[in-house]
């Protein structure tokens, strides 16, 4: 399972980055408002540190399919080759999907909230669609079932399309899609800190330290020893 970041400030970012093993990062518009900044420019100072192999993922604002269509077309000039354009999957968007997945523009199908609306994106050719887990259980739906459909209708049908789970409240969601083998999950700050946030976990581990540098004197490690 490909693991994102959701978010665009470009800090925290890099401040993931540097600890976490990440495969991209995904935006809407509403997140790109957050950043308070142009949104080009910190789209590009993201793909700039990301690198031009990872993914990114970019929404396009327009209403109607043709718009959709060349706006998909600008993102991924000024933004790279392994930038996947963000259509929601209404009406419209599937329109525009149709006919970006024939031209080779990679497409992420938005703002899904119900199995058919991943097996309709699924049929346009979209990379991957993003399934809203938290904001489908708030609506009081299982989302992580929701997402689990989706992806077997992807599986049992032979469609190339992978899940990108999105709207995450928890670690505990993400890691039950991630057994399931979803393709994608993305998450913001304080689901990805609650991977590993457990105090047993830090006490192990400062326990091996202690009884280490009881041996070997405090602060030595293996290094200078
Ligand atoms: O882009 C979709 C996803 O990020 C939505 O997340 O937390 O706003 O429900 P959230």
């Amino acid at each position: 399972m490909k693991l994102l970041i959701d978010d665009a400030n470009i800090n925290l970012i890099k401040e993931l980055y540097d600890y976490y093993p990440l495969d991209g990062v995904t935006t809407n518009p509403s997140i790109l408002a957050k950043s308070g900044r142009a949104p080009y420019e910190v789209l590009t100072e993201i793909r700039a540190f990301i690198g031009e192999e990872a993914d990114l993922h970019v929404q396009a604002i327009s209403r109607k399919a043709e718009d959709m269509i060349e706006e998909a077309k600008v993102i991924v000039e000024r933004l790279g080759k392994n930038t996947f354009v963000k259509i929601p999957a209404i009406s419209e968007g599937f329109k525009a999907m149709k006919a970006l997945a024939a031209q080779g523009v990679k497409v992420t199908a938005t703002a899904i909230y119900t199995p058919m609306q991943g097996y309709l994106a699924a049929k346009c050719g979209a990379s991957y669609a993003a399934p809203y887990v938290n904001r489908i259980d708030n609506m009081g739906y299982d989302g992580i079932q929701v997402a689990k459909d989706i992806h077997d209708i992807f599986l049992k049908n032979g469609f190339q399309t992978s899940l990108l789970a999105a709207s995450f409240k928890n670690s505990q969601q993400v890691l039950e899609l991630c057994k399931y083998g979803v393709g994608a999950a993305t998450v913001g700050l304080d689901v990805i800190k609650a991977f590993v946030n457990n105090p047993a976990i830090t006490s192990a581990v400062e326990a091996f330290i202690t009884d280490f540098e009881k041996l070997a004197g405090t602060g030595n490690t293996m290094l200078n020893i």
